[in-house]
């Protein structure tokens, strides 16, 4: 049965590749991340490998923009309910520890945490009962910053 799909950070990566996935599956994409040429792109490259294919693209800072006033009712004109939501996109900044300004912590938790919590919250009385939520994290969350010098904000996060 065709599900209803939202992927975060989709212009590039894991996310442009997934959406094209789910699209080809025949599954309905709600496709999000800041760069719009980008997530036009991917849209003509799901209706390549899918004439019907449905996808909603969006341009939407993480780190900026007001998830409950600008995201949601996107979200809703889009679809009725959410089976499952990927929260793919992520932030780095690759600096040592005592460079890192209060910008780009802030930016680098905004995206990697704080929007991840919100969108999760927002969205759950759209969830249905069998619904999936993917959060895609990095081994530096789990090795911390040893391996990945540079990475004390984004591994953190
Ligand atoms: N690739 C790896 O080796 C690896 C390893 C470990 C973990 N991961 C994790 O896997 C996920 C995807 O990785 P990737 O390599 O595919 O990443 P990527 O190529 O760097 O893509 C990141 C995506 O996040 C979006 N994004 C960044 N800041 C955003 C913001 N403020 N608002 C909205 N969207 C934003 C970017 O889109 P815009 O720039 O258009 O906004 C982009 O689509 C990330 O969470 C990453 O931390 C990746």
């Amino acid at each position: 049965m065709a599900k209803n799909v939202i992927v975060t950070g989709a212009s590039r990566g894991i996310g442009f590749e997934l959406v094209q996935k789910y699209a080809e599956a025949g599954h309905e994409v709600l496709a999000l991340s800041r760069n719009s040429d980008r997530l036009e792109q991917l849209k003509q490259a799901c209706l390549q490998l899918n004439p019907k294919a449905q996808v909603h693209i969006l341009s939407f800072d993480l780190a900026k923009g007001d998830i409950a006033a600008q995201l949601m009712p996107f979200i809703e004109s889009c679809f009725q309910h959410v089976d499952i939501l990927i929260n793919n996109a992520g932030a780095l900044v690759a600096k040592p520890f005592t460079e890192i300004s209060a910008e780009e912590l802030e930016r680098i938790y905004h995206v990697n945490v704080l929007s991840v919590f919100k969108l999760t919250q927002e969205l759950i009385p759209k969830f249905s009962n069998n619904a999936h939520i993917v959060n895609i994290s990095s081994v530096g969350g789990v090795q911390g910053s040893v391996k990945f010098s540079g990475l004390s904000a984004y591994s953190s996060s």
